[in-house]
């Protein structure tokens, strides 16, 4: 009798044999690509916390929808940075609005290609709050909502295929389902930003889209990143509220979560791999610490190995790319 009598390295000694008893694939198709999308600009423009991804006059972003689809990624999720902001946010529900013209563009041009439409005002708004503020200050549940299911009935109108709120105010999802569906749009699914927590890995982010909270912080409506059950508890309210795939963000630092939601609803689960994930990995491999294809092929496999379906990454056109 051999010792040991179990020898799992067998299973390793070639690739042929590696590839057979692999349990996670990493494809093009289980990627979407965020874009952000800015009125009145003519080209693009760098972001200097996230080196490889820049605003888009919708011109650009129409070629690079183009480039995503041909590299066989499913679809793109479009951001946008308007003219002008106010406190009400009223450019994210604007017909003529940044995110409404990109989205018809891309769809005009590519039309197989899944257009999802983030929904939030904090990109709209002059005070970078995701909601309605009351003199105090503090964000007003109610009347945000409102504008969020006014704001998704705008960019389905525009032609958006999936629209995914990531406000974070309670009740959005059951909201946003009743207006779609009353103006017509009942096949539209919703993906819900469901667990999403106030993380420092979104400062990219909000350097990208202009959209830091000229005050406070957004502690009052995202989650604490100690809260795995909350989490959970969340996901399960947006099912109810009739979401139809649901999110945890950010991704790596939260892989646990992302477990614990997939097995909690068995829907389409997505996760996001967030500005600052991207920043990090970009960051050391820019400085020769890391080999940038191995890290970002194994993170991204590794949040499919925790239960994502989808994953959301700035990561998607290269990985895409290398996978090829
Ligand atoms: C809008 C929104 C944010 C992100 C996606 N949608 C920013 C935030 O909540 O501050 C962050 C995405 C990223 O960091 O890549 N509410």
């Amino acid at each position: 009798m051999p010792f040991p009598a179990t020898r799992l390295r067998r299973l390793r000694r070639t690739a042929v044999l590696r590839d057979l008893v692999r349990e996670t694939r990493l494809e093009p198709g289980d990627l979407v690509y965020p874009m952000f999308v800015e009125a009145g600009l003519d080209g693009r423009t760098a972001i200097a916390s996230m080196p490889g991804i820049d605003r888009l006059s919708i011109a650009e972003a129409v070629r690079e929808a183009g480039e995503a689809a041909a590299l066989g990624l499913p679809g793109v999720l479009l951001f946008g940075i308007p003219a002008h902001k106010d406190h009400e946010g009223s450019g994210a529900w604007d017909d003529e609005g940044i995110v409404q013209l990109a989205t018809r563009a891309i769809k005009e041009a590519h039309p197989d290609l899944l257009v999802i439409a983030d929904v939030c005002l904090c990109e709209y708004t002059d005070h970078g709050h995701c909601g309605l503020l009351r003199s105090d200050g503090s964000v007003d549940n109610d009347s945000s909502v409102e504008l969020i299911a006014r704001t998704s009935v705008s960019l389905a109108r525009a032609g958006a295929d999936v629209i995914a709120p990531s406000d974070m105010m309670d009740g959005r999802v059951a909201a946003v389902r009743a207006a779609l569906d009353d103006e017509g749009f009942s096949d539209i699914p919703i993906l819900a930003y469901s667990s999403k927590f106030a993380s420092a890995f979104y400062g990219p982010f909000r350097d990208a889209a202009d959209s830091t909270p000229a005050f406070g912080d957004r502690r009052a409506y995202q989650m604490d990143p100690g809260n795995g059950d909350e989490a959970v508890r969340e996901a399960l309210l947006d099912v109810e509220e009739g979401a139809d795939m649901v999110m945890v963000k950010p991704a790596l630092p939260y892989l646990d979560v992302v477990r614990r939601v997939k097995d909690a609803t068995n829907l389409p689960v997505a996760a996001y791999n967030v500005s600052g994930e991207y920043a990090m990995l970009k960051a050391a491999a820019n400085a020769g610490y890391l080999d940038e294809r191995a890290a970002v092929l194994e993170a991204l496999t590794s949040i499919r190995r925790a239960g994502a379906d989808i994953i959301i990454t700035y990561h998607a056109k290269d990985a895409a790319t290398w996978l090829q």
